[in-house]
Order: C-alpha cells, then sequence, then structure tokens
C-alpha cells in the first residue's frame, strides 16, 4: 500500500479544501490514507529572530509526515490571492529546516473555492513555486463553484472535472509506482 498524505490548506473546521482533499485521496487505489489538520500544526508566527531561539517541535512532526509519506495530496484555499496564513506559517517554517520541503515525492495539487475561479490563483503560485521547493507536481485542478459542483455523499458531480480528478490520480498513481 501506498501512504498518501492528503490536507486543506486551511485551518477552517468546515474546510471545503480538506474535504476536497480527503475525496481526492480516496480515490488512489491502494492508498493507506492520512489527512492532517493544520489546526494540529499551529506554531508561533515565523520570523527569523524566533527560528534563532530554536524551530518549533510541530514543524518538525509536520515534515515528518512528508518524510513518511509516497505521494501528498493538498487543496488549496484562498485567502485574497495567496495562501492562508495558516499554510504559508507551516510551509516556512518547515522549509527552513530544509529548502526541500517536499522530497520529490509526486504530488497533485488541487484549490476549490465557492466562487467561479476555484482559487485559480493560489493554484499557479503553488504549482510555480513548488519547483524550487522539492516539488514534484503530477498534475493540478482548480475545483470552482464547491458547493454546487461537490457533496460528501457522490463526491465530484461535475463531469468534466470528475474526469480531470481521475486522470490527475491515474498520473499520480504511474509517478508513485516509478518510486
Ligand atoms: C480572508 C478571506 C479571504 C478570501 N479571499 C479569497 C480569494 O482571494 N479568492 C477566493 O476564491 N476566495 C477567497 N475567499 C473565500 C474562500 O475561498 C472560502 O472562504 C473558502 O471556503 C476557503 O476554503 P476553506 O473552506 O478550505 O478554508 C476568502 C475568504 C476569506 C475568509
Amino acid at each position: 500500500m501506498s501512504k498518501i498524505l492528503a490536507f486543506g490548506a486551511s485551518s477552517s473546521s468546515k474546510s471545503i479544501n480538506k474535504r476536497l482533499a480527503t475525496y481526492a485521496a480516496s480515490l488512489v487505489s491502494g492508498g493507506d490514507v492520512t489527512v492532517l489538520d493544520l489546526n494540529d500544526f499551529e506554531m508561533p508566527i515565523y520570523s527569523e529572530d524566533r527560528q534563532k531561539e530554536g524551530i518549533p517541535e510541530l514543524a518538525h512532526a509536520f515534515k515528518k509526515q512528508i518524510v513518511e509519506a509516497d505521494a501528498i495530496i493538498i487543496s488549496l484555499a484562498e485567502h485574497n490571492g495567496t495562501y492562508t496564513v495558516a499554510f504559508k506559517n507551516i510551509l516556512d517554517w518547515v522549509s527552513v529546516i530544509d529548502q526541500n520541503v517536499w522530497m520529490e515525492r509526486p504530488m497533485v495539487l488541487l484549490s476549490t473555492s465557492p466562487g467561479g475561479r476555484g482559487g485559480a490563483r493560489i493554484l499557479e503560485i503553488a504549482k510555480d513555486s513548488y519547483n524550487y521547493l522539492g516539488g514534484k507536481v503530477s498534475g493540478a485542478l482548480a475545483v470552482p463553484n464547491f458547493f454546487d459542483n461537490f457533496s460528501d455523499d457522490n463526491g465530484l458531480s461535475h463531469e468534466e472535472l470528475k474526469k480531470s480528478l481521475d486522470d490527475l490520480i491515474s498520473t499520480l498513481e504511474e509517478d508513485i509506482a516509478k518510486i
């Protein structure tokens, strides 16, 4: 079984991105899925001064989850065109342990929002920047109008989006097999 690490890059207790990431991970055949809640990794706001006092244990705990994973599925929430503070803070802390944050793990990047762009802007930012952070992105998909297109019972109901997600997951499975 391959170990799939999944999370929504949001600290909202009702995160639609967490729901989407959890659903996407459930589509990986033979996946042993761990879903993280970013609230379990809340740390002081990153600063170089605080780093000199030491990197929080929670940053190491997050890194350990990446180390132990075979593949990673993230669904990104967009706040004012960029990452949520909750996720960016974790990313900053983990990046000072090692700039190779994602350790060449095959990754699927998703985003969703209640609106028509589905967080496409933050998805683009992540896709571009992860090259510099050890990311090996198998594919990316923005899911617009989340509440019209998704239900916990049926998953993605939008035919084209579901096909795109299935294709992404197949590519991820192929990339995992190459490890
Ligand atoms: C402070 C704030 C800023 C937001 N900015 C954006 C935005 O730039 N683009 C967007 O599509 N949605 C934006 N939204 C709406 C979020 O997409 C929406 O809250 C969504 O549920 C966030 O995902 P989550 O449920 O996984 O946290 C914003 C919401 C908040 C609270």
